[in-house]
């Protein structure tokens, strides 16, 4: 296999396990990530996304299979190798808030990870001030601290600061779910805009469909843990084959039938506009 059709990801038979006597959260789960593909990871709550995620990241231990970045066995690396793994390999997550030092104005948020790589401080301030105008934020935002941004606008931080590396693959853990409709679809046509021509891989796990279906070219159904559907998106968005990716989609993401329609009305404009105007 030639390095560009080595996939930039690959998961196989993956186990785990949270204590030693419960029902594995994930069980025997395989799939790849092509270079510069978005892959979709949907499934109700509790079916395992955010472990395969997290497991990714290494941030839970694998109870068995394997993890392959860009061809390389991770499923065990240390913290020297996942030190070294950091710049290509990011996420972002639902509250950026969490992952942000509220005592440190962010352009430190941004900086650290290019400093832990070893870059110069001229160029890593470069890196930052390019990262912040990529997801449309002035560059006097870096002198100012968490707490002085909105919820869309810490979400684009969140993303600068995954991005300033120039990775190959951004786990996005319900990145925008926290978001208000409008502020969600800005976000999405920003990470949109972000892979395009940059080889980036998104893994995008959320459990809103519309969502997934606006960025993902494939999507995986999670059910229980284990991949109970797997395929092209428009195939699982419009001719869904196992029963319970039927009811996953029929199911509404909001209770109000109102909302539903708005949401759904919503979408339609979205994905007809090339471009929402940014935060
Ligand atoms: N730290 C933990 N300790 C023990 N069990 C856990 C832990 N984290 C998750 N689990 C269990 O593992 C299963 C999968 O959880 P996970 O968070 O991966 O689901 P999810 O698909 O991300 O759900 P959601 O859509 O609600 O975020 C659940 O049964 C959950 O209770
Ligand atoms: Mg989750």
């Amino acid at each position: 296999m030639s390095a560009s059709q080595t996939p930039i990801l690959e998961v196989q038979d993956l186990v785990i396990r949270y204590g030693k006597r419960a029902a594995p959260a994930v069980e025997d789960v395989s799939f790849s990530i092509a270079r510069g593909e978005t892959l979709g990871l949907v499934g109700e709550s509790g079916s395992g996304k955010t472990t395969i995620g997290r497991a990714i990241l290494g941030l839970v231990p694998v109870a068995s299979g394997r993890i392959l970045f860009d061809g390389r066995d991770i499923t065990e690396a240390g913290p020297s190798e996942r030190r070294a793994l950091q710049g290509d390999l990011r996420a972002v997550f639902q509250d950026p808030f969490s992952s942000l030092n509220p005592r440190r104005p962010i352009g430190d948020a941004l900086t650290e990870p290019l400093r832990v790589a070893g870059m110069p401080r001229a160029r890593r301030e470069q890196k930052a001030r390019e990262a912040m105008a990529a997801v449309g934020l002035p560059e006097a935002a870096m002198e100012r601290y968490p707490r002085e941004f909105s919820g869309g606008q810490r979400q684009r931080i969140a993303i600068a600061r995954a991005l300033v590396t120039d990775p190959r693959l951004v786990v996005c853990d319900e990145a925008v779910s926290a978001l208000d409709l409008s502020t969600q679809a800005q976000v999405l046509n920003l990470l949109a805009e972000l892979r395009a021509g940059a080889d980036l891989g998104y893994l995008f796990i959320a459990h809103d469909m519309a969502v997934v279906e606006f960025l993902a070219q494939r999507i995986i159904v999670l059910n229980r843990g284990r991949i109970v559907e797997e395929g092209a998106t428009s195939e699982i968005i419009h001719d869904p084959q196992a029963h319970y990716t039927k009811v996953l989609m029929a199911a509404s993401p909001v209770p109000d039938p109102d909302e539903q329609a708005r949401r759904r009305e919503a979408w339609r404009a979205l994905k007809a506009s090339a471009s929402a105007p940014a935060a």
